[in-house]
């Protein structure tokens, strides 16, 4: 009665077959981005105890992380750097042999046209306040001093081979600055990829174990109340505006309205993160034998797309290409 003469939905649904045919979203391992920590002063791989099954790789160990991607068919890397030493305004950043500029000379010569290699654009890591930016004299993260940074940092990585730098710090007008100063030295093929909507979230709890966070407090000043589904929306129509190449929405699972309506108005590819908590969680519960990892893990990032990514940086993107393939 309520479906009328014939229909049946569960039609489509009978046999694997054809639930496979009509299935709408597919994993392609070529639209996964494998985040990877490269720590400075280690010789062997150290294991997050926040993130089973991720480490921090040393130079050495990174060359293999770079062939076995590569192998997978993944899209790319997203490169972190773990400083020995941090500073107020986080030398290491900026210095030819920072550790992520180090690591990306190194990832460039090793991925060939093979990968996109691409590196995190943010001063965190190396802060000794572990703040995304530089502090003014009252303490508080001073965004226009910031963007100074920013633009010394994008020419650095720029310079060690990133073709994709990662504008994660969320400081108004980051895009234009980082823009203006590689096309200003002739990197005017080195793309941008603007975390757009960043939201403050608890699920980079582990994130910050995994880079050796120093922050005290929180960053709730310069990223997105989770409350505010609107205003993602506007930040990356500013990207946009302001020359990014792709913007992206993180965390992804709690913020897939915010994900759908970036992907419906956006001109340029749209990219989700699925964080460390969102690892975490699932390897958490998968320990424990709560929850059937493998399907939980698919599920994910399958969500992820069938919202509207056209890519998902995830930490389990080499086992996931691996799995399709
Ligand atoms: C900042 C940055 C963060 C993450 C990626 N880039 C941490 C933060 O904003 O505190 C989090 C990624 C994750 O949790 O997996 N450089």
């Amino acid at each position: 009665m309520t479906s009328g003469p014939g229909i049946r939905p569960r039609r489509l649904r009978t046999t694997e077959a054809f639930r496979r045919l009509v299935a709408e979203t597919r994993i392609h391992p070529a639209q996964l981005v494998l985040p990877v920590f490269v720590r400075e002063g280690i010789s062997e791989p150290v294991e997050i105890a926040s993130m089973p099954g991720v480490q921090q790789h040393s130079l050495e160990s990174l060359r293999s992380v770079i062939a076995d991607a590569a192998a997978a068919g993944i899209g790319g890397v997203m490169l972190f750097g773990v400083p020995e030493t941090k500073d107020a305004v986080g030398c290491g950043a900026t210095e030819e042999d920072g550790i992520l500029n180090v690591a990306t000379r190194i990832a460039a010569r090793e991925a060939g046209d093979a990968l996109v290699v691409q590196t995190d654009l943010c001063l965190d890591e190396f802060t000794d306040h572990g703040h995304c930016g530089v502090l003014d004299a009252s303490g508080r993260v001073d965004n226009d001093a910031t963007l100074e940074r920013y633009r010394e940092m994008a020419i650095a990585q720029a310079e060690s081979g990133s073709q994709l730098l990662g504008l994660s710090g969320m400081m108004d007008g980051q895009v234009a600055a980082v823009r203006e100063a590689l096309d200003g030295r002739g990197f005017t093929d080195t793309a941008v990829l603007a975390y757009s909507a960043k939201y403050a979230s608890a699920f980079y709890g582990p994130f910050r174990d995994a880079v050796d966070s120093s922050l005290q407090g929180d960053r709730k000043t310069y990223q997105q109340n989770p409350a505010n589904r609107r205003e993602g929306l506007r930040e990356a129509l500013l990207d946009v505006a302001e020359g990014a190449d792709v913007v992206m929405v993180k965390p992804a699972l709690s913020y897939l309205d915010v994900l759908a309506d970036v992907a419906t108005a956006s001109p340029i590819p749209v990219w989700a993160y699925q964080v460390s908590g969102e690892y975490a969680m699932i390897e958490a519960a998968a320990a424990q034998g709560w929850i059937d990892r493998e399907r939980a893990i698919e599920e994910s990032v399958v969500s992820i797309l069938r919202a509207g990514a056209d890519t998902v940086l995830t930490y389990w993107a080499l086992e996931l290409a691996r799995s399709i393939r």
